[in-house]
């Protein structure tokens, strides 16, 4: 049976179908921008995404002729959705970032093995035929370069996130990744210079590039390390966007470009975005430099001070003003709906309670948001830190709820720090502070946090979910 591909006036279903998911991806995206319609938003683009999918294999046609390998594809497909759905099942809130890592990953090597598997087929017809002369073989290279980058940097990334990889810092690294870089570079102008109908001779410097690639995108990421592993997430997400635009361009197909385009751009506004919320240059993103290279001393740390339950009770309830400070700490413990109980209870008290959300705060960008969200916290109430940070002055009481080290004051004390400059919440400026964590663990940074031993400071040890509990039984039986 032969599927019609036109529809009258010569224009194809496939491109009436490219536009339709190309809107679905840029309202989805959209969507994505508020805790209440992300969820939608991100149906809305998978739907775009299966849609152009399922209209590639019926209707591509290449010189007239059909798809083949069908049931290859759809075996690949079937392998694909039932690990992606497995792993997307199973993993845990709080492990988020090591997925959407590895993720991405998958992206940059699928892009970057397109690459590989096109060079050898560039002839000076197929140039011809493209249109588009040398852009043809720079599409490749770049699609090469940056998509191994992306796939070997977010392995790395994926690793850390997972505390199986440390951080390694040399200091003389950001030129070994520069003169990388220029290698890198000069391999591209290299084979740009090369005539085209050798391209078979040309594969072993591909390979070499492909090589050199993956060394970068270790590098480059093992560095980084403390609070703004973020930044470099980010980064990546948009290193993949742009190699599958790469491969948009080499198949003409408008569907991939515009995915592309849309990942490598969002995720370069988000890359710019976390570098001004974190206080770093770009630059050093890239070439996998940041902050200090020492830790905070822990020796001058002096005595911290425990308040009780029915002593916390008491300064809540008679307080004007309270702020929460969520921290991964709260994700971890699942305690996002007890939180809301607490905010709530001391709303009918008459006190007004707001929420501090830091840009990096848990493990993935909005994370607090959505964790708030999904406990039906109203968005109204979160705030975010430059904003309630002036107002802490005049706070009774500031409840930082499994966070460390977004108020962290070694950012703003202590240069040899390696999150010194990021911005965080002030909280040592509130009248009291209640820290409720386990124990004295560290944050993610690997730190000593001095906020804890602040004389405003009292800490209400235990885990996160059942402290809260506790305190809200207490308020209760006031
Ligand atoms: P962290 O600095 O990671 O501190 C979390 C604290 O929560 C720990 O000190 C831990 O102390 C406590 N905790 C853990 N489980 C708990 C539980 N069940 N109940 C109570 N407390 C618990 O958190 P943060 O302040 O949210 O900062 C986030 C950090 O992660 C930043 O450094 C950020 O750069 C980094 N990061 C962020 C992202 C994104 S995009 N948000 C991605 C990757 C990395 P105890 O062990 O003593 O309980």
């Amino acid at each position: 049976m032969t599927v019609p591909t036109h529809f009258p006036y010569g224009i194809t279903i496939l491109e009436i179908t490219y536009i339709v998911a190309s809107v679905l991806f840029v309202i989805g995206l959209k969507m994505l921008s508020h805790p209440l319609t992300a969820r939608k938003g991100n149906i809305l683009a998978a739907f775009g995404m299966g849609f152009a999918i399922i209209a590639t294999i019926l209707f591509h046609r290449k010189d007239g002729e059909p798809i083949g390998n069908i049931p290859l594809i759809l075996a690949a497909i079937a392998i694909g959705t039932v690990i992606g759905w497995v792993i997307a099942k199973k993993v845990r809130m709080t492990a988020m970032p090591q997925l959407v890592s590895f993720f991405n990953g998958m992206g940059g090597a699928a892009a970057a093995l397109i690459s590989m598997m096109e060079f050898p087929h560039v002839s000076p017809e197929l140039i011809a035929r493209s249109g588009m002369a040398n852009g043809h073989v720079l599409a490749i290279l770049l699609g090469l370069m940056i998509g191994t980058v992306s796939w070997s940097g977010s392995m790395i990334a994926f690793g850390k996130l997972d505390g199986r990889i440390g951080d390694l810092r040399v200091k003389s690294m950001k030129y070994v990744n520069i003169t990388i870089l220029i290698v890198l570079l000069g391999f591209i102008v290299y084979i740009m210079t090369r005539d085209v109908s050798e391209s078979r001779e040309l594969m072993p410097f591909i390979y070499i590039m492909f090589g050199i690639s993956v060394i970068y995108g270790v590098l480059f990421v093992m560095p980084i390390g403390g609070a703004d592993m973020p930044v470099v997430i980010s980064l990546l997400n948009s290193f993949t966007g742009v190699a599958a635009a790469m491969g948009g361009f080499l198949y003409n197909n408008q569907v991939m470009l515009t995915g592309g385009i849309l990942v490598g751009s969002a995720g370069t506004i988000l890359t710019i975005l976390m570098c001004r919320a974190m206080n770093r240059s770009l630059l050093n993103v890239i070439v996998g430099v940041f902050g200090g290279g020492g830790s905070a001393a822990a020796t001058e740390a002096g005595t911290i001070k425990e308040i009780t339950l029915s002593d916390a009770a008491i300064l809540l309830s008679y307080s004007k003003k309270v702020v929460i400070v969520p921290g991964y700490g709260l994700a971890v413990a699942q305690a996002q709906h007890i939180c809301h109980e607490l905010d709530k209870l001391l709303d009918e008290k008459g006190v007004e309670v707001r929420y501090a959300i830091h840009p990096v705060a848990g493990r993935m960008p909005g994370h607090m948001n959505v964790l708030l969200a999904e406990a039906d916290v109203p968005y109204e109430q979160l705030v975010e830190s430059d904003e309630i940070n002036p107002d802490l002055p005049n706070t009774d009481v500031l409840i930082v709820i499994g966070a460390n080290d977004v108020v962290n004051p070694a950012a703003e004390d202590d240069p040899s720090s390696p999150i010194f400059g990021m911005p965080i919440i002030k909280a040592r400026d509130a009248r009291n502070i209640i820290v409720m964590k386990r124990g004295m663990g560290k944050g993610y940074a690997a730190i000593e946090n001095m906020l804890f031993y602040n004389e405003k400071t009292r800490m209400l040890f235990g885990d996160a979910k059942n402290t809260l509990q506790n305190l809200v039984s207490e308020i209760k039986n006031l």
